[in-house]
C-alpha cells in the first residue's frame, strides 16, 4: 500500500485544529466532510484508515456522532477533538463508540501521538512512529522480536539498535543505561511485541503481578490526564466530587509514585528523563521527582509533595487556549503577566471542586514559582518565606524541565542538570533562585556521570 493511498476522514474540523495537526497529516489523503448528520450518513467512499471529528453541535450531539460514525466505520480508530471544557466528557464519548477523546489545547501532543500511531499501524510501518519503552524493561542477550532505535534529540534523528530476532548485548544496555538515555524507541506498529515480551519477562522475573517501568509510567500519564480532565467535568462540585477526585490522587500516589520508591531511589529518578514534556507528562514527573526529591533531602512529607507535585500547573487549563500552547520565553509581556496568575488560579481550583487537601500542600502549590532571592511570583517571598517543600517542588519543576526531551538539544543526566542549576548561580550570585544549600544536597545524590552505574539509593 503506498502512502497516497491512506485516506483520513474528517468532519468539521476547526481552522486552529486542522493548523495544529497540518504535519501529521502531510503524508495521507485527507477528505473532509461538513457536521451534517446525511452527509456522514451518505459518505460512501473508500474506507478511510482513520476518522477525526471536530467537536458535536447541539443539532448532532456527541453520543449520536459516535453511534454513527461506528455503524458506519465499525473497525476504524475514531477521534473526537473537543475545543473547550464545557461538555467534556471523555469517558460518556469513548462508552459511546469514539475510540479517544482530546480535549485542545492540553491534549495535543496525545492528539499528535495517537494520530501518528494509527497512521503507522494502518500503513503496516511505512510511516513511521515510534513510542518510548524504557531501558530497563530490557533483559540485555535477551532475543527481540520487535526493532529498537535511539532518539538523538540534538540531530532531531532516530538511529536503530537492533532488527527483530536480534539481541541487545550487555555491553550496549549497560552504555545506554549509564548514558543520559532512560528510553529507546520501538516502532509504534511493533509495541504489541514489546508489551508481549515485558509480561513474559515480568513473569520469569517472578514479578507476575507488577508492571513493567514502561507501562506504569504510560498508566501514570493515563492516570494524571483523566484526574485533570475530571477536575473540569460539568458536575457541580461537591464534597463527594471532591472526596473521589483525592481518593483518586492517593490511588496514583500511592500505587505509581510511593510504593517502592525508598529501594528504587536513583533508577527510579534515571527512567524519568528525555521524556516529551506535555502538561500531562510534566504533572507526573514533577509529581514523582518532588516526592523523591523529599525522600532523598528529607524535607516535609513524600506523599504531600507527590500530592503537590500532581496539582501544581492545574491552573494552566484555565488560562486562554493561545497561552497555554507556549513556553513561557515565547510569551508576550502581557501574556507572561496572565501566565503568571496559574499558581493561584490553582490553587482557587482545588477549592471551587471541593477538594481537600492538607494546608501545606496549597502553600507549596501556591508558591511554587516564588524564588530565593525574592524575584519570583506571585508574592515575590524571599529565602525561607518560602515553605520548604514550596522549595522542593520548584527545584523539581526545574529539573523536569532541564531534563526534558528538546529537538536539537543533548540530553541532560542528573548530575549534569542540577550542576547546572548550581553553576548558574555561583557565577551570578545577583541572581539566586534556588536555596543554595538544597541545590549542594541535591548535588551530593547524584553521581558523576562517569560514576553513575555504581549508585546505589540514598540512606535516608
Ligand atoms: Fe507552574
Amino acid at each position: 500500500m503506498s502512502d497516497e493511498q491512506l485516506i483520513v476522514l474528517t468532519v468539521a474540523l476547526g481552522e486552529e485544529i486542522k493548523k495544529l495537526l497540518a504535519d501529521s497529516l502531510s503524508r495521507v489523503q485527507v477528505k473532509e466532510i461538513p457536521m451534517d448528520m446525511d452527509e456522514v450518513l451518505k459518505e460512501q467512499s473508500e474506507a478511510p484508515c482513520l476518522v477525526i471529528s471536530g467537536p458535536a453541535t447541539p443539532s448532532f450531539p456527541a453520543n449520536e456522532l459516535a453511534q454513527s460514525l461506528r455503524m458506519q466505520y465499525p473497525e476504524t480508530a475514531i477521534f473526537l477533538v473537543w475545543d473547550k471544557r464545557e461538555g467534556f466528557e471523555r469517558k460518556t464519548f469513548i462508552k459511546n463508540g469514539f475510540s479517544d477523546a482530546f480535549l485542545m489545547p492540553m491534549d495535543i501532543t496525545n492528539l499528535r501521538t495517537s494520530v501518528a500511531d494509527a497512521l503507522a499501524q494502518a500503513s503496516k510501518g511505512k510511516l513511521r512512529s515510534y513510542r518510548p519503552v524504557k531501558i530497563i524493561d530490557l533483559e540485555p542477550g535477551q532475543e527481540l522480536d520487535f526493532e529498537t532505535s535511539i532518539f538523538l534529540p540534538a540531530n532531531n534523528r532516530y538511529v536503530k539498535l537492533s532488527n527483530p530476532g536480534d539481541a541487545l548485548d550487555e555491553f550496549r544496555v549497560e552504555r545506554i543505561k549509564q548514558s543520559k538515555f532512560s528510553n529507546i524507541q520501538v516502532p509504534a506498529d511493533q509495541i504489541k511485541q514489546f508489551y508481549a515480551y515485558s509480561a513474559k519477562r515480568l513473569h520469569t522475573l517472578g514479578n507476575s503481578d507488577s508492571l513493567s517501568a514502561t507501562e506504569k509510567k504510560e498508566r501514570l500519564s493515563g492516570a494524571v490526564r483523566d484526574l485533570i480532565g475530571g477536575l473540569f467535568s460539568d458536575q457541580a462540585a461537591s464534597f463527594e466530587t471532591g472526596a473521589s477526585i483525592m481518593k483518586d490522587c492517593g490511588e496514583i500516589v500511592k500505587s505509581y509514585i510511593i510504593q517502592g520508591a525508598e529501594n528504587d531511589w536513583y533508577s527510579r529518578i534515571q527512567t524519568l528523563l528525555g521524556e516529551r514534556g506535555d502538561g500531562y507528562s510534566h504533572s507526573a514527573n514533577v509529581s514523582t521527582l518532588a516526592a523523591l526529591f523529599s525522600m532523598g533531602l528529607g524535607i516535609g512529607k513524600p506523599e504531600e509533595l507527590a500530592l503537590a507535585g500532581l496539582l501544581h500547573d492545574i491552573g494552566i487549563a484555565e488560562l486562554p487556549a493561545e497561552i497555554q500552547v507556549l513556553d513561557p520565553e515565547q510569551m508576550s509581556k502581557e501574556q507572561l503577566e496572565t501566565y503568571k496568575k496559574h499558581p493561584e488560579i490553582s490553587v482557587e481550583l482545588i477549592k471551587s471542586r471541593k477538594i481537600v487537601v492538607p494546608e501545606i500542600v496549597t502553600k507549596a502549590i501556591l508558591q511554587h514559582h516564588e524564588l530565593y532571592n525574592g524575584t519570583g511570583y506571585p508574592n515575590g517571598f524571599f529565602g525561607d518565606r518560602i515553605c520548604k517543600e514550596a522549595q522542593v517542588l520548584a527545584l523539581a519543576d526545574a529539573f523536569d524541565y532541564l531534563t526534558r526531551l528538546k529537538e536539537g538539544q543533548p540530553l541532560m543526566t542528573p548530575h549534569q542538570a542540577v550542576s547546572h542549576l548550581r553553576s548558574l548561580q555561583v557565577s551570578d550570585p545577583s541572581n539566586i533562585r534556588y536555596n543554595p544549600e538544597l541545590l549542594k544536597q541535591l548535588l551530593q545524590l547524584f553521581p558523576e556521570p562517569s560514576a553513575a552505574g555504581n549508585v546505589h539509593p540514598p540512606q535516608s
